[in-house]
């Protein structure tokens, strides 16, 4: 029998939890890793949700398929947030200067540049979800077990969240890959595999051997892909042919179908993270706190979409039958700057904020008397606000005033608002009115007898701007 410890006898007052609950007197006396090779592992894990935030969001815009399109959405916000949450621990370690933007090992690079490259969309979730996160999760909870839980607790609580949306992330990987595919991409996982052994482990701590293995995919730089895919539900991808702003402002239409109306807007959003990602992936050396809003904003868009089809489902709608154009993030990605990009999105948010903008929206769903669509807009508006916050931070100081922040915005969106025709005439859309078929689904799953006056609805954007302003010189 060995002796026993002097921890043994040690009991707190009347059996009270001790050391606030972090844990055992045992467990804080085992002694744990240095604050050095506590920042140089941590170092490597902001390095990974780094790229990992990088790689989903470059990928949303050429992304066809939405449920993944808006899955990336959602994990490169989560990435983004770790990222911000590891900045400011490692910031508490003793450690200026930081060095958060250097690459800890060349081969970590190769690994993610290689998951980046991928072009097909299965062999990226298998990359980036699959292996990454599931790596990541690994040395992470290696971590925890091996830091000291009381020296190093602020540490260990920005993990324990880490490793909850982790868990989330990886489940949602695992169940994609497996309606991807039916085989197992196994040459990918390899060569993941050995340039992680030339890094030494995801967090290094395994002994470095071997030498990166031949570039497969990432041979060549990665170049980003700005033009936005959809997947077949989306059909009719230029169709500007209902005029959602005309119907929603005229007082002479019922709430009721406004709240269809307004759930077409809502998913119609789907173009704002495909645009936004452009700028985020297009606009390099920003502080870090520009992407970690930017993309909290890009998140909230998908979100927004994704009301809007939950919307239609809870109304009986066959959202397919809708159609959602991608032609403005489509022109923005190929016919502006990053900046200009900016611009319009926060030239169309401050025309949000007057009363009638976002607050008409929401008055309009409690009138629609669906509880539901009040929900939804009482949440878009909130987001909106936000997201006005984020323009006044990020965007209008790079100009001298407000005014010509908004003059600029203006005159790029003017500048891409005017395909109306062009697009019918190469044979891209008829702007089918789609209209009268998802307002009579609607009355249909009601049981409600349809209006005549809002059947007959039939106004297009030709020559209209989404603001309701006219095309400059008609
Ligand atoms: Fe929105
Ligand atoms: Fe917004």
């Amino acid at each position: 029998m060995p002796p026993p410890t002097p921890l043994a006898g040690y009991t707190s007052y009347k059996g009270l939890p001790p050391l606030a609950g972090l844990c055992t007197v045992e467990e804080a006396a085992r002694p744990g890793l240095s604050v050095e090779e506590c920042v140089r592992r941590l170092k490597r894990f902001h390095y990974c949700f780094k790229r990992l935030h990088q790689i989903l969001t470059a990928r949303i815009t050429a992304e066809p398929i939405y449920e993944l399109k808006t899955g990336f959405a959602h994990h490169a916000y989560l990435c983004a947030e770790h990222v911000t949450a590891l900045r400011t621990r490692i910031g508490e370690m003793r450690e200026p200067p930081l060095g958060l933007e250097d690459v800890p090992h060349p081969a970590l690079e190769a690994y993610f540049e290689e998951i980046q490259g991928n072009w097909n969309t299965e062999e990226l979730v298998l990359g980036a979800y699959l292996h990454a996160m599931s790596v990541l999760d690994t040395a992470i909870a290696k971590y925890m077990a091996e830091t000291n839980p009381l020296t190093d607790a602020p540490t260990c609580r920005v993990l324990r969240f880490a490793r909850l949306e982790l868990s989330d992330m990886k489940k949602f990987g695992e169940h994609a890959f497996g309606c991807l595919v039916d085989d197992e991409v196994t040459a990918v996982s390899r060569w993941l595999n050995a340039c992680l052994t030339v890094a030494g482990g995801l967090d290094g701590t395994a002994p470095e051997s071997g030498t990166v293995p031949d570039r497969f995919y990432s041979k060549k730089p990665y170049v980003y892909d700005p033009i936005p895919q959809r997947d077949e539900r989306f059909s009719d991808p230029w169709n500007q042919g209902v005029n959602a702003e005309s119907f929603l402002y005229n007082p002479a239409y019922p709430a009721r179908a406004k709240a269809l109306m307004m759930l077409y807007k809502r998913l119609r959003e789907i173009d704002v993270p495909e645009m936004m990602a452009s700028i985020i992936t297009q606009t390099p050396g920003k502080p870090w706190g520009y992407y970690r809003d930017m993309t909290r904003q890009l998140w909230d868009e998908a979100r927004h979409a994704m009301m809007g089809e939950v919307g239609f489902v809870a109304l009986g709608v066959d959202w397919t039958k809708v159609k959602i154009t991608l032609n403005w993030s489509h022109r923005l990605n190929t016919e502006c700057t990053p900046l200009e990009r900016h611009g319009v999105l926060y030239f169309i948010e401050q025309g949000l904020m007057p009363k009638t903008g976002k607050r008409y929206e929401f008055e309009t769903g409690q009138a629609s008397e669906l509880p539901l669509i009040a929900t939804l807009q009482d949440f878009d508006w909130a987001d909106e606000v936000l997201h006005s916050q984020i323009g006044r931070v990020w965007y209008v100081p790079q100009f001298g005033s407000l005014k010509e922040s908004l003059d600029y915005g203006d005159a790029a969106w003017s500048k891409v608002l005017s395909n109306w025709a062009t697009v019918k005439e190469q044979g891209l859309t008829k702007h089918e009115n789609w209209w009268p078929a998802v307002y009579l689904m609607a009355c249909a799953a009601e049981g409600a007898t349809p209006d005549a006056q809002v059947m007959a609805f039939d106004e297009t954007y030709e020559g209209k701007r989404a603001d309701l302003q006219r095309i400059a010189g008609e």
